[in-house]
């Protein structure tokens, strides 16, 4: 996700060589779902909440392929840039405001402390689905 807002307070969280390229890392959150980084080939950084839209799967240990990763557990593939699954799957997962700068990786601070902190599923947005 694009950063076009201000007031964003950035909090660092890592060095981009932390995230291995077309790999991930996990940032911890005290008493809340983890946020998974993931870093393309060119190394732009993506930020989506750890759980796939499906089952909650651990987008982190997917495998990362041009801006998009593949759930471990059933291999939908999901959207770096949104979090959204490709069709003909449906949902999408959180995403995070993210910025490299100088090599070092931040996240936005009120977005890790109030983003998604519930059950992972329920905090998954469902876009279209059939009841
Ligand atoms: S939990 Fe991710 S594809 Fe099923």
């Amino acid at each position: 996700m694009n950063d076009d807002r201000p007031d964003r307070r950035w909090t660092l969280v890592c060095r981009l060589s932390d995230i291995p390229r077309l790999g991930s890392r996990r940032v911890h959150r005290d008493g809340a779902v983890e946020v998974a980084l993931f870093r393309a080939a060119d190394d732009h950084v993506f930020a989506l909440l750890d759980r796939c839209p499906h089952k909650g799967g651990p987008l982190s240990q997917g495998i990362v392929f041009g801006q998009n990763v593949a759930c471990p557990l059933h291999n939908w593939t999901i959207q770096l840039s949104d979090g959204c699954a490709k069709e003909p799957d449906e949902g999408c997962t959180v995403p995070f405001a993210v910025k490299v700068e100088d090599k070092q990786v931040y996240l936005d601070a009120d977005e890790l402390s109030t983003l998604a902190l519930a059950a992972p599923v329920s905090a998954v947005v469902k876009v279209g689905a059939v009841a």
